[in-house]
């Protein structure tokens, strides 16, 4: 697996900051190049590509009978400010070194194996995550797509335009028989195999979530001479948000609510000015949908209460709010399976973050297989995985896209 080391690391350099931190950010000039190094992999294992209008990469193995519907595997490789090179990645090249695997033992596939490279997992250029597959299962319509714009101001379907991916944005949607299963490989990005000594980790279900950007308005004005009784100072209330956000999230029900404001931006931004406006984004998520939509509405409602009393003009926008995914208990057993016979050890696990999968599991039978994260470090540069994980990781989703073949 040296190669896939090699490939991993060298993919690492297509990024915006210094490495070993990775920023890799949609249709950037890193972004593409990372693509195109992708695809030049692909055709020398003699993978047909094939690109859709929002820049989803397909590579695809064709099987002995290529009318049946194909088996589907795949990750993202866009990476958020300043953080991994494992994150998504390992799901892409992983996949590929598993096609390399089973072509090195003569393996022939009766159904197509496809590899996706997803468009803009992280949110980090038009704050929704899952773009690609978001599109592709349905879940983010055309009208809505043409709506998002980046912070600068430009819409998406510029972007993507400028940056070579053309055609209808309708035709992204996939039907739901073009996959007969699905598995992501991905990092496991919290601490619980490391901590329990596990080779691999089976997915039954993954975490839903939902983001909001809350516009705060309120007055600024002079930092000597405007006095504390009347200030509508917008910052405060952001933070009194923030804090919300924290405790409601503590006081939930369900040990898998979480709530981060990874946003938070005031302005003017001087020292001697009250802030006039903040801008916050907050993500809020669950594995049960009850508990994740009890923590929203009390968020909703706790914003409100601290604006009224502050004097502060609000506006909240639902970027999305998703449902977790079940996986296929019929996957989980096939890896289960998998894992015993190759002598790994494993456990069946939740993911509490998000993934590509938790769309493509709104349309096929769907499940993803986790590799360890050393001491559970994502989304920061020394998020690690050793080669002997990856490679586990990897011989894992090979024997799976092959027994789901058998
Ligand atoms: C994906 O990176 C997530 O935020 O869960
Ligand atoms: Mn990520
Ligand atoms: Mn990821």
């Amino acid at each position: 697996m040296q190669r896939l080391h090699e490939e991993l690391d060298k993919l690492a350099r297509f990024s915006s900051s210094e490495y070993p931190s990775v920023t890799r950010v949609l249709y950037t000039q890193n972004d593409l190049e990372a693509r195109q190094y992708f695809i030049s992999l692909c055709e020398d294992l003699n993978l047909k590509v094939r690109i859709d209008p929002i820049g989803n990469t397909y590579a695809r193995w064709e099987g002995a009978e290529p009318k049946l519907a194909a088996i589907g595997t795949g990750s993202h490789i866009d990476a958020i400010p300043l953080s991994g090179q494992y994150d998504g990645t390992v799901g892409v090249f992983g996949a590929l070194e598993a096609i390399r695997y089973l072509k090195s033992i003569n393996f022939k596939p009766k159904r197509s194996i496809e590899l996706v490279l997803f468009t803009a997992e992280e949110p980090t250029r038009f704050a929704i995550g899952c773009l690609g597959s978001r599109m592709m299962s349905g879940q983010l319509k055309l009208e809505q797509a043409l709506k998002l714009k980046d912070k600068e101001g430009n819409f998406l379907n510029d972007v993507r335009i400028e940056a070579g991916f053309k055609g209808d944005l309708n035709e992204v949607e996939l039907s739901k028989d073009y996959y007969h299963a699905f598995i992501e490989l991905h990092i496991e990005q919290g601490p619980r195999l490391e901590k329990e000594g596990l080779d691999i980790g089976i997915v039954s279900k993954i975490a839903a979530p939902s983001t909001l950007r809350v516009n705060l308005i309120g007055e600024g004005g002079h930092a000597g001479a405007v006095l504390m009784p009347i200030r509508k100072d917008a910052g405060i209330a952001g933070a009194e948000i923030m804090i919300a956000v924290e405790r409601i999230a503590k006081k939930s029900n369900s040990d898998d609510t979480v709530g981060t404001t990874g946003i938070f931006d005031i302005l003017p931004r001087a020292v001697n000015s009250i802030p006039k406006e903040a801008y916050l984004e907050i993500d809020l998520r669950d594995t049960n949908i009850e508990t994740r939509d009890k923590a929203l509405s009390d968020l909703k409602q706790e914003i409100a209460e601290i604006c009224e009393k502050r004097n502060i003009k609000y506006s909240i926008e639902i970027l999305n709010c998703d449902p977790p995914a079940i996986c296929d208990s019929q996957l989980v057993n096939t890896i289960e399976k998998v894992t015993n016979s190759l002598g790994y050890s494993s456990k069946i696990m939740a993911s509490h973050a998000y993934h590509d999968s938790l769309f493509m599991a709104q349309l096929f039978p769907t499940t993803m297989i986790f590799i360890p994260s050393k001491d559970g470090v994502s989304h920061r540069p020394d998020e690690y995985s050793s080669p002997e994980q990856i490679e586990k990781g990897v011989k894992t989703l090979a024997l799976t896209l092959k027994e789901i073949d058998g």
